[in-house]
Order: structure tokens, then C-alpha cells, then sequence
């Protein structure tokens, strides 16, 4: 890849925005209050602090200091280091790809519960209604059977997701550059409004009490280490070829070590925002329990429905905080969403030199196409297995090797002084540096992975989801065959890329 044509992000402001806004996504908007309720709150907090600090900001800036020495996206930029690494890249990037045909549709729902918010206003106090709207709205069978059903709202705002995104990136750098500033703002806004909502409900004291508080005999479940762990590692947007991918774009004269920190903490900052909303307005309305039981896409679309209708007597005023709240879910998905689409194409254009622009229209295309399979009434089903997969395995998986592969095959001493590069105040020190990625990050990811793969088969059989429905045949096909081909693709593509060189080549020379 040349240098010289590389674009760049303009200013450090806009690099940070951008990765603010990518770490920032849906995840810290229900994951993690979900899984601090889950851990009794206060106690999950100190863990997740603590993780962030000693595995996610060394890795954050690992990852971007990799990306701005060797100025391409995930694959060249391993393969730059090392020409056994490029696989590990391509294995991210893959994972990047899966995951983005589905948090495009996550976004869709979220587009559509904002359109579907006047709603609200006749449901008041109708907890049933509340909590059915979305599971009506994207017609799910609930079951991974019902593929030839589609719901037309969701296909409707799936297009307008994808649209969006597309919009956001079309230009790289540049039209991020300019859309960036008030998506990161935005959701803040919002976060703030409903905040103060929901710190002046009774109740919301108890809430904020369990949120902040540790209860330190929560800390000897190991349980609540793991998803600490993991839920830094989503949170920070690490291991997926993007960070990588935006470090490519910085100019020589960036300051890693201190972006580093200000996008971690603010991704931090974020995150105890929605706590606030989430414990706040769960406690306000005495739905504190569920708030802990349910998880994932089930909380947002299924028990805060139930509290927004709780909120208040007045339907119209509910509805007007429905909107928000979904409205500000928009802002937080989108940029989460184009940074995947981002991360892949740079892969791509680098390795294939194609045009930028068209292929990220290929991928927008491609994943769009893919994504329908999530817009039918099995789709929820599907999207469960995937999001399950793609997280707690092929994540995990590759964060163990790349760790490994950089930490024990790799001079360390580059990798810091490339951070350090123009920093003088706040400086990444060697050894934190090289115990997190030696040590620490390898083995808590090793642990984590082996703990999964432990929990699917004891605990549940070696069939996610089997409570809810899901066969033998879905986990292979929608979980263990997409591990395997997002592991193996890191042979598959720089093969493939050689084979179109060396006929390229031939054609040449005749
Ligand atoms: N970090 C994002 C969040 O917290 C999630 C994300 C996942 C973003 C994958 C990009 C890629 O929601």
C-alpha cells in the first residue's frame, strides 16, 4: 500500500471522536448496566474498572500504534510486524464482517422502535402491550423456524440502516470526519436528559446505591470476572480490526498514549451514564428485578418498554421519552456500525488495492443482503446463536493469539515507544505494557474462552439456547460453522489474493 494516497483524519480531534464513537454503541447502553445488575452492581463496576485499566487500555493503544507504524488495515498491518500474522488480521476482519450483518439489523429495530414511539402514548401502565410491541413488530416465531415470514417495518428500516451507513462512510476519513462530531454529542445529550428523569423518581436513590456501591461478596463469583473481561473487550471495539484500521489513518505526529486514555474513559463515562438511566428509571418503576434477569436485546426491547409506560400518567410525555431513548440507541449504533464496515474495507482495499469507495458499496451490499436472514420470523433465533458465537468464542479466540503472537514474537520495545512517540506528560510504561500483553491479556482471554466452551457443554448441554428452542443443527450451522470460517478465512484470502496477482502478472507479461 502506498503512503502517499493514504487519507488522513484531519485532526487528533476527529481520530478521537471517531473512536469514541465506536467503542460508544449499544453495548454501554444496555450490556453493561445489564450485566452490573446481574453482578449486584457496584461490585461489577470496580471489576470492569479495574479490567479496563490493566487489559483494555494497553491493548487499545496497542492496536492503534500498530495500525500508524505500518499504515494499513488489520491483515497488512500484522503482516507488517510479522508474515505469519497477516491470518490473525484476516480472522478479525471476518468476525467484523458477521458481526456487522447483524448489528445492522439490532440498528434497523432501533430505527423502528423510534418510528413506532407514538405508541406509547395509549399504552399507560399497559405493561403487556409495552413489552410486546417490538416481538409483534418484527413478527419473530421465536424459534429459529420461519425463515419465509418477513416483517415489512423491519426490511423498511433495515434498508434505511444500511443507507446510513453507507452514507456516514462513503467518503472514509473525510465524510466520518464530518458526521462524527454530532454523533458523539448527541447520545450524550439524550443519556443526560433521561438521567435527570431518572434521578428525580422515588426510588431512583436505591438504584444509584446498588450501582455504585460494592458488595464485596459478589467479587467471589467468578462469573462476574468473566463477563468483566468481556465486556471490555466489546466495549473498547479491540480484536476486531477496527482500531487498527483507525490508528492507519493518523498522522506521525498523533499522541496514542493520551487518546488512548481519553477514548477509553470516556467510553467509561458512557457507560456509568446509562447505569444511571437503567438503574434509575428500573428502580423508579419497581422493575429492578428484571432488569437483572433479562439480557441483552431482550432488556432494550423488551423490559424498558415496560418502564418508559411506567414512567409517568401522561401517555404523551412517555412517548416523547420513548423517542428519545431510542433516538439516542440510533446515535450510539450507527457509528459503532460504520466503524465495522470501515475496519473490513480497509482490509480489503489494502490488500486487493481496489478502490476505496466501491469496496465499501461491495461489503455495504454484500453484509445488506446477508443481514435479510435476521428480518425474518426466525431471524431473532439466528441473530441469538450468532451473537453468542461471535462474542464468546471467535473474540475471545483471536484476542488469545494475537496476544500471544505480539507479546512473544514481537520487540515489545517498538510497539511502546510507538505509543509513547510524542508524548511527554502521560506515557504507556513498558512494563504495564508488556505484563497486559504477555501475560495478563493471554491468559484471562485463554481462561475465558476455555470457561465458555466448559459452560456450553456442562451447562448447557453443547447447544446454546436449548431453553429457548434451538437445535443441534442451528448451533452448528449458525455457530461452530461460522467460527471455523472465520478462523480459516485468514489462509483462505491471502491465497486467494495471490492467485488474482499472479494472473494479473500473466496477463501482463503477455
Ligand atoms: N463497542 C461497541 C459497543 O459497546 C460494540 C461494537 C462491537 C462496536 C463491535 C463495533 C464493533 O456497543
Amino acid at each position: 500500500m502506498s503512503d502517499t494516497k493514504r487519507s488522513t483524519w484531519g485532526s487528533s480531534a476527529t481520530f478521537i471522536l471517531a473512536a469514541i464513537g465506536s467503542a460508544v454503541g449499544l453495548g454501554n447502553a444496555w450490556r453493561f448496566p445489564n450485566l452490573a445488575a446481574k453482578h449486584g452492581g457496584g461490585a461489577f463496576l470496580l471489576v470492569y474498572l479495574l479490567a479496563m485499566l490493566i487489559i483494555g487500555i494497553p491493548l487499545l493503544m496497542m492496536e492503534i500504534s500498530i495500525g500508524r507504524k505500518m499504515r494499513s488495515g488489520a491483515p497488512g498491518a500484522l503482516k507488517g510486524l510479522n508474515k505469519k500474522f497477516e491470518p490473525i488480521g484476516w480472522a478479525a476482519t471476518s468476525n467484523a464482517f458477521v458481526i456487522v450483518t447483524y448489528y445492522a439489523v439490532v440498528f434497523a429495530w432501533v430505527i423502528m422502535m423510534a418510528v413506532f414511539s407514538f405508541k406509547f402514548v395509549n399504552m399507560t401502565g399497559d405493561n403487556a402491550a409495552a413489552s410486546s410491541l417490538w416481538s409483534t413488530l418484527i413478527k419473530t416465531t421465536g424459534t429459529i423456524k420461519g425463515f419465509g415470514t418477513f416483517s415489512a417495518p423491519v426490511l423498511i428500516c433495515l434498508l434505511a440502516a444500511w443507507g446510513l451507513i453507507y452514507y456516514c462512510i462513503r467518503n472514509g476519513t473525510k465524510s466520518v470526519g464530518k458526521i462524527i462530531k454530532y454523533l458523539v454529542f448527541l447520545p450524550v445529550i439524550c443519556l443526560a436528559f433521561m438521567a435527570i428523569k431518572g434521578v428525580t423518581m422515588p426510588g431512583a436513590l436505591e438504584g444509584i446505591k446498588t450501582f455504585f456501591i460494592p458488595d464485596f461478596s459478589a467479587l467471589s463469583d467468578p462469573m462476574l470476572w468473566v463477563d468483566a473481561v468481556g465486556q471490555v473487550f466489546y466495549s473498547m471495539s479491540v480484536m476486531m480490526a477496527i482500531m487498527i484500521a483507525y490508528g492507519s489513518f493518523l498522522d506521525d505526529k498523533s499522541n496514542i498514549a493520551r487518546d488512548g486514555f481519553i477514548i477509553a474513559f470516556s467510553d467509561l463515562a458512557v457507560s456509568l451514564l446509562s447505569g444511571i438511566v437503567m438503574f434509575t428509571t428500573m428502580y423508579g418503576t419497581n422493575l429492578q428485578d428484571m432488569l437483572a434477569k433479562k439480557s441483552g436485546v431482550g432488556l432494550a426491547f423488551g423490559v424498558y418498554p415496560t418502564a418508559i409506560v411506567n414512567l409517568s400518567g401522561s401517555g404523551v410525555f412517555n412517548a416523547i421519552f420513548a423517542f428519545v431513548f431510542y433516538f439516542c440507541l440510533c446515535t450510539l449504533a450507527i457509528d459503532s456500525a460504520f466503524s465495522l464496515v470501515e475496519g473490513i474495507s480497509t482490509a480489503f482495499s489494502d490488500k486487493f488495492g481496489t478502490n476505496k469507495k466501491k469496496t465499501t458499496i461491495m461489503i455495504c451490499t454484500i453484509a445488506g443482503i446477508i443481514s435479510i436472514i435476521y428480518a425474518t420470523g426466525g431471524g431473532l433465533a439466528v441473530l441469538d446463536i450468532v451473537d453468542n458465537w461471535c462474542n464468546s468464542f471467535t473474540l475471545i479466540l483471536i484476542g488469545v493469539i494475537e496476544t500471544i503472537a505480539i507479546g512473544w514474537f514481537c520487540k515489545s520495545k517498538f510497539i511502546v515507544d510507538e505509543i509513547n512517540l510524542n508524548t511527554k506528560k502521560i506515557k504507556m510504561p513498558k512494563l504495564w505494557f508488556d505484563i497486559t500483553v504477555k501475560a495478563v491479556a493471554p491468559i484471562s482471554l485463554t481462561v475465558l474462552f476455555v470457561w465458555n466452551i466448559v459452560d456450553l457443554f456442562k451447562n448447557k448441554g453443547g447447544i446454546y439456547g436449548a431453553a429457548d428452542g434451538y437445535n443441534l443443527l442451528s448451533n452448528v450451522l449458525a455457530g461452530w460453522l461460522i467460527f471455523g470460517l472465520c478462523m480459516i478465512s485468514g489462509f483462505i484470502i491471502p491465497l486467494f489474493a495471490k492467485k488474482i496477482k499472479s494472473k494479473a502478472n500473466k496477463s501482463d507479461e503477455q
